[in-house]
This record gives C-alpha cells, sequence and structure tokens, in this order.
C-alpha cells in the first residue's frame, strides 16, 4: 500500500498509508485528517480539498485538468505546487508522494 507524507497546517508530518485505487482526497480523510473538508464530496467544485506536493512531485503527478485548474484559481493560497486531492487516484506509482495541505480559503 503506498505511503503518503502529510503535512498539516500546524507544520506536523506524519506518513499514511492509503489503498491504490482511492482518491488522495478520501485517503486522507479516512486517515483522519479533518482539515481536509471535501465539501464537494470530490466533485471537483469546492477546493477544499487542496493541497500542495513536493516539488519534486509535480511533473511526476498526471497533468491537471482544466476543471481542476479552474476551480485552482478560486483559491488564494495557490501555486505551482497547488493540486485538488480529490482528482488524483493513488496507484503504486505514488509511494513516497509528500504533501502539504493548503491554508484554508
Ligand atoms: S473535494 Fe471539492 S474539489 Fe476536491
Amino acid at each position: 500500500m503506498p505511503t503518503i507524507t502529510v503535512t498539516q497546517r500546524s507544520g506536523q508530518t506524519q506518513d499514511v498509508a492509503i489503498p491504490a485505487g482511492v482518491s488522495l482526497m478520501e485517503g486522507l480523510r479516512d486517515a483522519g485528517f479533518d482539515e481536509i473538508l471535501a465539501l464537494c464530496g470530490g466533485c471537483c467544485a469546492c477546493a477544499t480539498c487542496h493541497v500542495h506536493v513536493a516539488e519534486e512531485w509535480v511533473p511526476r503527478l498526471p497533468v491537471l485538468s482544466e476543471d481542476e485548474d479552474d476551480v485552482l484559481d478560486g483559491s488564494g493560497h495557490r501555486n505551482r505546487q497547488s493540486r485538488l486531492s480529490c482528482q488524483i487516484v493513488i496507484t503504486d506509482v505514488l509511494d513516497g508522494l509528500q504533501v502539504r495541505i493548503a491554508q484554508e480559503d
């Protein structure tokens, strides 16, 4: 099961195992990270599942869709490392992914 390193808004970091096939958002919610509100339930419409991926992981993730790009534009905390965690499906190649939960808008 891929292990993802997660940094919360407080700066606290921990590793979580998330099964392949679920979204990163679902995995984070299931692991108890309640800073991930995911208000739209993963429909790519709210940006409350916003994370920043570590710089070295940016080119290793699937390219973001036009919808994800549009939704992220609504966040005041967007940068080039921004992704919506509901749009990232966990696969074995993401083992070791590092993400930081973005500040709340
Ligand atoms: S959960 Fe709403 S955009 Fe990801």
